[in-house]
């Protein structure tokens, strides 16, 4: 990627925002009503956190008003201290009693073609019914429930039902592996699970419930397991009795009324997984009081939703993104949403732009993977489609080249829709740097930190920089970030508080320009970004190790012109094991297996010895270079400097074969 990076510096369009989008923008209503005049006008003002959310906060529903907006101090702020609140009120509870129960809240539409329309009040009625059923299997305030359901609305209403409860979700992407599925539940201590029979994925129907039971029988804490029946006779499950038991059947008989438990702001919400440099994935702690205001607030202001809305963010809702912007942050808005079960190219690559044009969606917000891929099949599939309903557009998870930033421009948004690049992390949990309607653009930056926010890119003595590449870093607290890591404090502090005392390392290279403008370049640390997943190289190199036949690996990132970076994995065999294609096959399908298909190596080289320092630690630094075909630099002070040449040699070779 690193090319196309450097050639997006030297991008020098800029795209102004239409007149109407701004003069009828949710920013300019609130810049009107505060009597603020100009842009920068509300980047000044908003410099007071206290005013700028104390303001937004009250949009909201509190059963006590905060007494302080923000408080205390790095890396543990607190923010609506003193506050009593319940996101999952504000997220429904608020718009059934403000007479808004009849609009709609998801228009689910299933891979097969099935759709589901659901009223907030129709969703209230079935989150109140399953609390209702929780709270009938023992589940209350603070007890941690997994959830690991394909994209149906169940998902959104478990998560909810456990937000009413005080219960605290931790939900697993369906697409990992049992193995990682019993991570998670394993480390969160998670009392119950909530799972499905299955889900259709490219037409098959998958068995996502002996996934479930394989992670649970090596779960001694889980102690009851609700089971979603999406597939119904489309495959055969089995329900262990006294433990299993239909989510159809518990919520039967359930009252579809049910208080919200009033919880402190501080208070957790979710658990959610997500890639180190080193060891097991780290479970980010989100809280109720700042991170409902957080999401709802950057999605009004960035994405600029108002009540005619159709709003689509085509993510998955097992990933940040999808519980910030599908779940809470639209809900408590009140808008309109769709949630689409399956694959973006099933059963032909238009199904996005068949659905766009068929609920006529106004804004949409994806990956610069997934519009690269839809770049690759051609302009012909969006042409069918009739997009004018289209207002603005999104990405996030990754840099976007200028190439595919132009074409989304162009072929999605007719020339005419302004594309919000939103910078942010599972940490951060909501917008951090990010265009508003009224940003003028430069294709492949997400311009600037939003209103009250603030970042710098720092060289390594920690001093700001502009126009060269330095260390990501958020220099004021936000409402929306984690409070911690959960059951990890010393991690949490030394990630990302400790490199630069008081401020918050991002783990990207970033540059800022002439006029403040930042441009994400990519992971700084041993994490890959792999078509905007994030997968850290440790845990597929503990994977590979798994595997018997291996005694060391290294990973690392490979340029790829769809998915940023594709997975290339090193293999030093254990005596006696024989290299070959098969053996290859099968540590990638173990890779799958112990984690998921998402971190699937797309490559393996077998090699005799890796570069190590003195002190026997792989070099990754190098091994990436030579797969990017780039000067590894001084290899002197390696303890085996001879083995560069032969795993370049052996890289070049791959090539080669890949190429014939
Ligand atoms: O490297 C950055 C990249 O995704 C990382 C965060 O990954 P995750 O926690 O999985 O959250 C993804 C969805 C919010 C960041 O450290 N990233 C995210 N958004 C962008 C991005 N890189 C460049 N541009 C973006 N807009």
């Amino acid at each position: 990627m690193a090319k196309t990076i450097e050639s997006l510096m030297k991008e020098k369009r800029i795209f102004e925002p239409p007149k109407e989008v701004v003069e009828k923008s949710n920013i300019k209503k609130f810049m009107d009503a505060h009597g603020i005049k100009t842009i920068d006008e509300l980047y000044k003002r908003a410099e007071d956190q206290e005013w700028f959310w104390g303001e937004l906060a009250k949009e909201l529903h509190w059963f006590k008003k905060w007494d302080k907006v923000v408080t205390g101090e790095a890396p543990y702020y607190r923010w609506f201290e003193g506050g009593k609140t319940n996101i999952a009120y504000n997220a429904i509870d608020r718009h059934v009693k403000n007479g808004k129960g009849d609009k709609i809240a998801y228009i689910w539409e299933g891979e097969l073609g099935e759709v589901r329309k659901i009223t907030y009040e129709e969703f209230y009625r079935e989150v109140n019914k399953l609390a209702n059923g929780l709270k009938s299997l023992g589940i209350k305030k603070g007890d941690k429930v997994g959830i690991y359901l394909p994209m149906i609305p169940e998902l959104p209403i478990a998560m909810v039902a456990c937000a009413k409860i005080g219960a605290v979700h931790s939900v697993v992407f369906s697409g990992f592996s049992a193995k990682a599925l019993e991570d998670r539940l394993v480390d969160a201590e998670c009392k119950a699970l909530i799972t499905a029979d299955g889900y259709y994925r490219k037409g098959e129907p998958l068995n996502l419930k002996e996934k479930a039971d394989e992670a649970v029988a090596a779960s001694p804490l889980i102690e009851h397991v609700v089971v979603v029946r999406r597939l119904g006779d489309a495959i055969s499950v089995n329900m262990v009795e006294g433990r299993d038991v239909w989510w159809d059947e518990l919520v039967k008989d359930k009252p579809d009324e049910c208080e919200a438990e009033v919880m402190d702001a501080g208070d957790l919400l979710f658990l959610m997984y997500t890639s180190g440099t080193t060891g097991k994935p780290k479970g980010v702690m989100h809280v109720h009081g700042g991170y409902q205001v957080a999401v709802s607030q950057t999605l009004r202001f960035v994405f600029d939703l108002k009540d005619d809305d159709v709003w689509w963010c085509a993510a998955d809702i097992g990933w940040i993104t999808g519980h910030s912007y599908i779940v809470y942050g639209p809900l408590i808005l009140g808008v309109t949403s769709v949630l689409y079960e399956g694959a973006p190219t099933y059963p032909q690559p238009d199904r996005f732009w068949e659905i766009v044009e068929k609920y006529k969606v106004t804004v949409f917000y994806t990956s610069p993977t997934a519009i690269r891929l839809f770049m690759r099949f051609g302009e012909q599939w969006p042409k069918k489609h009739d997009l004018s309903s289209l207002r603005l557009l999104g990405t996030v998870g990754e840099p976007i080249n200028p190439e595919a930033w132009i074409w989304y421009y162009e072929v999605i948004g007719g020339k005419r829709c302004p594309i919000m690049d939103t910078w942010w992390q599972t940490e951060t949990g909501q917008f951090i740097i990010t265009p508003l309607p009224v940003t003028p653009l430069k294709p492949g930056s997400a311009t600037f930190p939003f209103p009250s926010l603030a970042a710098e890119v720092f060289d390594d003595e920690g001093h700001p920089v502009t126009g060269q590449g330095g260390k990501l870093v958020l220099t004021k607290p936000w409402p929306g970030m984690l409070v911690g890591l959960y059951k990890q404090k010393e991690r949490y502090e030394q990630t990302y508080w400790s490199r630069f005392p008081g401020v918050y390392l991002a783990g990207d290279v970033a540059r800022k320009d002439e006029d403040g403008y930042f441009w994400i370049q990519g992971r700084a640390d041993d994490v890959l970004n792999v078509a905007g997943h994030r997968i850290g190289t440790a845990e597929v190199e503990s994977a590979l190790v798994s595997h018997p036949a291996v005694a060391e690996a290294a990973v690392v990132g490979k340029p790829d012109p769809i998915k940023g970076s594709s997975i290339q994995a090193f293999v030093i065999l254990v005596e006696g094991a024989e290299p070959s294609d098969d053996l290859k096959k099968e540590l990638v399908k173990h890779v799958s297996v112990e984690i998921s298909p998402i971190a699937r190596p797309d490559s393996i080289i077998f090699v005799p010895d890796l570069p190590k320092t003195r002190s026997g630690k792989i070099m990754r630094r190098v091994v990436a270079s030579l797969v990017k075909g780039e000067d590894p630099g001084d290899v002197t002070t390696l303890r085996n400097p001879e083995v560069v040449d032969e795993v370049k040699k052996l890289i070049e070779e791959e090539k080669a074969r890949e190429g014939r």
